[in-house]
């Protein structure tokens, strides 16, 4: 497997190859949610490339960027064992020299959910998913259901761009009892990451209701609300939202249907969670 830090060093790598390449963007400190992209990867292409950065551009200024979780060493094993074939480590000043005057903006799509609560996040992730599209070419590229927005946005600014890469969305990766895999799950201390399995919880349950006829948004919303409020202590946790969407448009539903997503974000302590799941 080889680890490539430069631009340059990338674009000769990928001269060479011939068949499919797979490409999984990451921010590094790995787990089985991006294991599974990199087989889903394996599985339909030929050569595997995953890019380790952390992108400063989509983090807001009061967010985590510099407590963001980083361990290079357990990345590369994690890597090598999932039979990658190469991985692409810049580092800042490599994507970002300084000078740069352009940045892609997704509209509407990036307005509701987390867009709202982070203005400036979306347009941190196509400014660098677009670049790093353009050094990898990958054919195919993969992203996780986890971040339900951002796969959407990805692939409106692929569509909209004429991008030559197809994305694949690959299902939620979940710990035993339900959360959903995220490198900032190591945020929890003991007591958060016991209240933290209520969002799926809630989830499921709000999806179980469906399932026996209630499509009534209000109704589904509550149910989870209810169920959230239980962890909820007052001044230290919050609620951020809790929607029923469409999946394509990302708008609110007036009334559910099968295929829309419950999308929920919530602050345990300092630390944001976002989950959501398909009906
Ligand atoms: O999902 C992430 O980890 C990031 O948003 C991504 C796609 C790697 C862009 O920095």
């Amino acid at each position: 497997m080889r680890v490539l830090k430069t631009i340059k060093e990338l674009r000769e790598y990928r001269k060479k190859i011939m068949g499919k390449v797979g490409f999984v963007a990451t921010m590094g400190y790995l787990h089985k949610g991006h294991a599974s992209l990199i087989n889903a990867a394996r599985k339909e292409c030929s050569n595997v490339i995953v890019s380790i950065f952390v992108n400063p551009k989509q983090f807001g200024r009061n967010e985590d960027l510099d407590k963001y979780p980083r361990d290079i060493k357990r990345d590369i094993k994690l890597c090598k064992e999932a039979k990658v074939d190469c991985i692409f480590y810049p580092e800042n000043k490599e994507m970002y020299p300084g000078d740069e005057s352009t940045i892609v903006d997704v509209e509407k799509v990036t307005e509701a959910l987390c867009g709202k609560f982070r203005p400036t996040h979306f347009r941190g992730v196509t400014t660098v998913v677009i670049k790093l599209f353009n050094i990898i070419t990958p054919d195919i590229a993969y992203f996780g259901q986890k971040d339900l927005q951002q796969s959407v946005v990805i692939k409106k600014m692929t569509k909209d761009l004429n991008l030559n890469v197809e994305i694949r969305v690959c299902s939620i990766i979940r710990e035993k009892d339900g959360l959903a895999m995220s490198s900032r799950n190591k945020y929890l201390n003991i007591e958060e990451r016991a209240k933290a399995v209520t969002l799926y919880k809630s989830l499921t349950k709000a999806r179980n209701a469906f399932k026996e006829g209630i499509r009534n948004v209000k109704e589904l919303k509550t149910i989870i609300k209810k169920e959230v409020d239980k962890i909820i202590k007052k001044g230290i946790d919050q609620i951020q939202y809790i929607d029923i969407i469409d999946i394509n448009s990302l708008k609110s539903v007036k009334k559910a249907k099968k295929g829309d997503a419950i999308a929920i974000a919530v602050f345990i302590g300092k630390t944001r969670l976002i989950d959501n799941i398909i009906l």
